[in-house]
């Protein structure tokens, strides 16, 4: 340590270079018009994630790929900023990155709210909705009726289906709805995911039912028959075993195929609220057999989370990728519901998670899901500086040498594990009126961190700013690895090359404009470290 730093600094930055690189410009937006003019201008919109134009969303729907655009469909209610009759608001995109707003897809019907689902092409036309010889794009989602839930009975959730055949513009409902009725005073009986299974060649959606889950199949997407329950004595048990998702992924490096179940549950994230946790087995065409190895990490209540963030929720993955991209991405809901209604946004409320591919592998502890953000996100860098050799102790602030606000950036970090260090290293935001954002690693406690009890507005939420957020680490590695993606009002930490990830959105009454590396009870080291700011991706 040198002398300025022992007397006038707590820390030492040895070595700062500062490059600006451009990036290429991002792609000409879509034909459609936007469903209406908005500025995405106001205080804490998000800038590099999809959140709707006005008013309230929740869980992304019925993803899919078709014709080269990603289509994003989401639980919507356009007349408030609070839940209420849900509609299916819908955007598309050429690159994952720019969203452009379309009209609402699926409107509710008198007390008939439309929750969520999924949507498939039916490039067979097993549905004969199809014309001209081209596959008829086919949603399928949950009727939720108001007013027989209010009569009682339990019975107000079927499933339905809706079909599309101009490219996801306008979508039909089938008359013949309910496809699946509900089975007789059960309550929670919700959120389709439907897939093709190309073995079998059958259609498959996963249901949840209550605390655990249900496979279906179907030739035709209209006459479904039950296939088999999955669930109840595993994982995490506290909440409705809403959202699942089943699917068939690669481990990473070889030729063996798995199969992924997504659970999300609401409460039962270990940080408190909605989770999302997950399972790795086998499919035969009937049933999930899970993993023996994996199944003794989901018992007596253990679960396998794929966030630990409290602000990734609902999260499904996109169909019909195509196999020459072959991967398999997900977007989540950015929010939670323990205070979900009351965050401190009027015009619009929520937003997506940014989407992340989904990768397995096989480590020490069994099969893991890794997350990575898309590379499509790289589109939006606009200048970088490097950081190397630096060492911290105390607090550093690098804001001037940086160069550019940290609003909107990108870091990826490594840091060697110091051996004595007892407390926290990572990077804080800040502003002028001394509020405060923390994420990095907890040495004492082995686990990754978010700290947003002193981050600015917590006043309409008991939970929000009460605890810190906390994120087993599951590698044993040296070199502990950060990616960070901050946007205005969230976070999302990719640690260890995406095997512990946590989201968590903040709401500072300024903008964040400091940054600041810190390492607390010793001395940290990072051997690498790069940020990127970035461009909105929508003015
Ligand atoms: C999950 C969820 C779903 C339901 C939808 C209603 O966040 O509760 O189970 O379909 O939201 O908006």
């Amino acid at each position: 340590m040198n002398r300025l730093s022992t007397f006038l600094l707590p820390v030492l930055l040895s070595t700062v270079i500062l490059s600006c690189k451009n990036a290429p410009a991002p792609p000409a937006p879509v034909a459609e018009k936007p469903v209406q003019a908005v500025g995405y201008d106001e205080k804490h919109r998000l800038q590099l994630h999809f959140s709707p134009p006005a008013k309230w969303m929740n869980d992304p729907n019925g993803m899919f790929f078709y014709e080269g655009e990603w289509h994003l469909f989401y639980q919507h209610y356009p007349d408030s900023s609070v839940w209420g009759p849900m509609h299916w608001g819908h955007a598309v995109s050429t690159d994952l990155v720019h969203w452009q707003n379309l009209p609402i897809a699926i409107y509710p019907d008198s007390s008939k709210f439309i929750f969520s689902g999924s949507a498939v092409i039916d490039w067979k036309n097993t549905s004969g909705f199809g014309t001209d010889g081209k596959p008829p794009l086919v949603a399928m989602f949950t009727i939720h009726d108001q007013a027989l839930e209010k009569k009682g009975g339990n019975s107000h959730e079927s499933q339905g289906i809706a079909f599309s055949n101009d490219r996801g513009r306008t979508w039909t409902k089938f008359t013949g709805n309910p496809v699946i009725p509900n089975p007789g005073g059960v309550a929670d009986f919700r959120d389709p995911k439907v897939i093709w299974d190309e073995a079998r060649a059958q259609w498959v959606v996963a249901i949840a039912v209550g605390q655990h889950d249900e496979l279906w199949h179907s030739p035709d997407l209209k006459k479904w028959t039950k296939l088999s329950e999955f669930g109840t004595g595993l994982g995490a048990h506290d909440g409705v075993w809403e959202c699942p998702d089943i699917f068939p992924i690669k481990v990473v490096g070889t030729e063996e195929t798995k199969w992924a179940w997504l659970v999300n549950l609401n409460p039962g994230n270990p940080n408190g609220g909605s989770g999302t946790q997950y399972f790795i087995g086998d499919f035969d065409g009937k049933n999930f057999t899970i993993d023996p190895d994996f199944a003794k990490n989901v018992q007596k209540g253990k679960a396998v989370w794929l966030d630990w963030g409290k602000d990734n929720y609902a999260g499904v993955t996109f169909s019909d990728v195509p196999k020459t991209d072959g991967r398999r991405i997900l977007m989540g809901w950015m929010s939670n519901w323990e205070y979900a209604n009351k965050v401190p946004t009027e015009a619009w409320r929520n937003a997506a998670t940014l989407p992340r591919e989904l990768i397995l592998k096989k480590t020490g502890a069994g099969y893991r899901l890794f997350s990575r953000p898309v590379k499509e996100l790289e589109k939006l860098r606009d200048g970088t500086a490097d950081f190397l050799g630096t060492e911290i102790a105390g607090q550093v602030d690098i804001t001037q040498k940086l160069g550019f606000a940290p609003t909107y950036s990108e870091w990826s970090l490594e840091f060697e594990l110091p051996e004595k260090l007892v407390g926290r290293f990572g990077i804080e935001l800040s502003n002028a009126k001394n509020e405060k954002y923390r994420v990095g690693f907890d040495a004492s406690k082995n686990a990754f961190f978010s700290d947003r009890t002193k981050s600015g507005d917590l006043s309409f939420s008991k939970t929000f700013g009460s605890k810190i957020s906390l994120a087993t680490r599951s590698e044993t590695a040296k070199t502990v690895k950060m990616r960070v993606f901050f946007d205005n009002s969230s976070m999302e930490l990719f640690a260890d090359d995406g095997s512990v990830v946590m989201t968590e959105i903040f709401f500072p009454t300024d903008d964040f404009s400091k940054i600041n590396l810190f390492a607390e009870g010793g001395k940290a080291v990072l051997t690498k470290g790069t940020a990127y700011r970035l461009r909105s991706a929508w003015r």
